[in-house]
């Protein structure tokens, strides 16, 4: 098991294709040095949900390019000793997927590989809407958690363990190290479809259940693999938990708990709150000395953290590798301190599922169209899905005192400062107006950490002599 590790984010369409990645690769080695690059879904897609609606999980989706151009990245990431992860969609693929094609048939091999039912439950999509939807060539209705287009599997058929074992096998006989896997904790929830669930965020706990760990373990625990799940839902208490249930399938779990922005203005939900900092610190000082939990600010499912959390990016590189955390997830361009673009004012322009859906359930809650659009904006995914700022990048090569060197800095002392590493969190100050105050002990050591994120007195790490470490 991997007990430690910087993980670096790469949205594939941000760079084009694979071919481009592969050109970027010294560079992040150069600045970030992470020991994983995890890549969202680049599989054969009608693209209809970002790629997490995969129709075939062993070809490359021709826009990003071939094979052998993956071959080609593989191989110059790990002369630069930085592994791959791909991003495993197991809990649904694309209505476009030969599987569901002929699920919908009935043929006999693949008739149940989905979630099929005579009526439809009041079950509720993660985008809105119901999470069942008719099929008229099979006659019956299918489970679909996410969107319409991404049929749920029916993970109580052995054979798709089978089916994604090959699958596995493929990738990694390539060379690929491991995986991030979506939606990890949702596998068999077909147990439950005779009974109702309430019509209430987070029932998706109720799906962590010991079919879905056991299916985890079958595919995962013996394999020298890293993984990292991404359980969706729940709360801290229930990712504990799931956290416990998958110890031998799991080396990492993706924090989205600290990710889950319904506690921001920038909120991906419909009803964005206000920015609570307050609320925000406690939930971190709660959650980031979990020991198998990554701490990410922000990912292709966020807007991006200086916009969400009006701060500065560099007392954002501070909070996130100043604080207990062996799984440091960074989003590609956060080292630059990239924030929202300024994303359209025209619905038809935004791509992807995720917005249309907020902006429904927006409107639906009586918002005007303006009003709508205007969260839209600040809430999009789009907002970090967008190509990255090469000139920004190389602007911030040279000067000593910019964000990437900033955080160059701050990855050497994650690495290698023994009081980072191990320390222990001891909070001292929390305020509303963004005050973050806390001291890491280890031993005799300990450093103060003093976050202003409203940026009125400057950010400091300071050892227990006085010395400033970093400052901002
Ligand atoms: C989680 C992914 O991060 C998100 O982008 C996607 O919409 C869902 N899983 C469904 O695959």
């Amino acid at each position: 098991m991997v007990k430690r590790a910087l993980i670096y984010q790469i949205y594939p369409a941000s760079y084009g294709n694979l071919q481009f990645i592969a050109s970027k690769i010294p560079e992040i080695a150069t600045y970030i040095k992470p020991d994983y690059i995890w890549f969202n879904p680049f599989f054969e897609s009608p693209w209809r949900e970002g790629g997490y609606d995969v129709a075939n999980y062993t070809a490359i989706d021709p826009r990003f390019g071939t094979m052998a151009d993956f071959r080609a990245l593989i191989k110059i990431a790990a002369k630069h000793n930085i592994k791959i992860l791909l991003d495993l969609v197991i809990n649904h693929t694309s209505d476009q997927h030969e599987w569901f094609q002929k699920s919908r048939y009935r043929d006999p091999i693949y008739s149940d590989y989905y979630v099929w039912r005579d009526r439809q439950l009041n079950w509720q999509s993660f985008f809105g809407g119901p999470a069942f939807k008719y099929d008229q060539i099979r006659g019956q209705y299918y489970l679909h958690l996410f969107h319409k287009s991404q049929p749920d599997l029916n993970f109580c058929n052995p054979r798709l363990i089978k089916e994604f074992q090959k699958i596995i096998k493929f990738w990694i006989d390539l060379g690929v190290a491991g995986f991030r896997v979506d939606a990890a904790n949702v596998l068999t929830e077909s147990r439950f479809i005779h009974g109702l669930l309430p019509r209430i965020p987070g029932f998706f706990q109720y799906f962590q259940t010991q079919s879905t760990v056991k299916i985890l373990n079958r595919l995962f625990a013996n394999a020298k693999l890293f993984t990292i799940a991404e359980p969706i839902g729940g709360n801290f208490l229930s990712h504990r938990k799931f956290h416990q249930l998958t110890n031998r399938a799991f080396d990492a779990a993706f924090n989205v708990g600290i990710l889950d922005v319904a506690d921001t203005l920038f909120s991906d939900r419909a009803s964005p709150i206000p920015l609570n900092y307050q609320k925000w610190f406690k939930k971190l000082t709660r959650w980031t000395p979990e020991p198998k939990l990554s701490f990410a600010l922000e990912s292709h499912d966020t807007p991006r953290a200086p916009s969400r959390f009006q701060t500065d990016p560099k007392v954002l590189a501070m909070l996130q590798f100043l604080l207990p955390s062996n799984f440091p997830c960074l989003y590609q361009g956060q080292e630059i301190g990239t924030k929202n673009p300024n994303l359209s004012a025209k619905l038809e322009d935004y791509t992807g599922v995720h917005s249309r859906s907020i902006y429904h359930q927006l409107r639906k809650k009586g918002k005007s169209e303006a009003q709508a659009i205007e969260i839209v904006q600040q809430v999009s995914r789009d907002n970090a899905r967008q190509p990255l700022d090469w000139r920004k990048y190389q602007a911030q090569v040279q000067p000593p005192d910019s964000t990437l060197n900033f955080y160059k800095q701050l990855i050497a002392l994650w690495r290698t400062d023994p009081v980072i590493i191990h320390g222990q969190l001891q909070v001292t100050k929390i305020t509303k107006s963004g005050i973050f105050d806390f001291q890491r002990h280890y031993g005799r050591q300990i450093y103060f950490v003093h976050l202003d994120l409203s940026g009125k007195t400057p950010s400091t790490l300071k050892n227990h002599l006085g010395s400033v470490l970093c400052i901002c």
